[in-house]
């Protein structure tokens, strides 16, 4: 089982996005997620935004695949490679198997289903390719949004809450799928 993953190639891609490696041209959609309300409260994209600060934050993001942290993709426009979001796979220090994602998407990019479309890319790639048997997302009860693109990803609910950063935190989590191998109780006889 890898520890120090590297982005799938060809890249992971479906519908109208594609998931690739962070580059200073994204720089744009850096900074309007500084603009958004609630983005930088939950991650280090810098408010208030410099180009500086942004791509020292797009530096950060290749740091951490370097240190084996996990992968931090871009969501980006398949046509055009234009960047729309983040979406990321980190993994459990604790736990082999187990990983943690996260997302945003730019305000302007919301509404079409694209977070449901990047975590589930995510998801089906680290169970199928990354050795992972269990991802669990750390959700702000009220961020109705986020909970409904857990879902629609095939993440449930699960028992208790997280602290991370003073925010009480629920849980979902989603598990790699069954691959049971059924076998006749009595060998020849089915
Ligand atoms: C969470 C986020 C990625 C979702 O973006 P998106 O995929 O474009 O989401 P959508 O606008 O398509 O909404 C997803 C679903 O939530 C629903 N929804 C959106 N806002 C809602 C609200 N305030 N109350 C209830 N449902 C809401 C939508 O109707 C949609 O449901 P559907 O799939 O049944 O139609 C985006 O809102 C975001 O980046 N937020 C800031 C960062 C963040 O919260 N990240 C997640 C941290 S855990």
């Amino acid at each position: 089982m890898p520890r120090v993953l590297a982005y799938p190639a060809p890249p992971l891609t479906a519908g109208r996005i594609v998931l690739r490696p962070w580059q200073e041209g994204d720089l744009v959609v850096v900074a309007e997620a500084s603009r958004d309300p609630y983005i930088p409260q939950i991650t280090t994209v810098p408010a208030p935004y410099s180009d500086e600060a942004g791509l020292a934050w797009i530096a950060r993001q290749g740091e951490r695949v370097a240190a084996g942290v996990g992968l931090p993709f871009c969501v980006a426009d398949a046509a055009t490679d234009r960047a729309r979001g983040f979406c990321a796979l980190w993994l459990d220090e604790r736990h082999r198997a187990r990983a943690r994602c996260g997302y945003w998407l730019a305000p302007s990019a919301r509404g079409h289903g694209l977070a449901v479309t990047a975590l589930t890319l995510v998801a089906d790639w680290a169970f199928a390719s990354c050795g992972i048997v269990r991802l669990e997302l750390l959700i702000e009860p009220q961020n109705a949004a986020s909970r409904r693109v857990a879902e629609r990803a095939g993440f449930v609910p699960a028992a208790g809450m997280r602290e991370l950063h003073g925010r009480a935190l629920s849980r979902f989590v989603r598990a790699a799928p069954h691959r049971k191998v059924w076998r006749p109780a009595v060998p020849g006889r089915v």
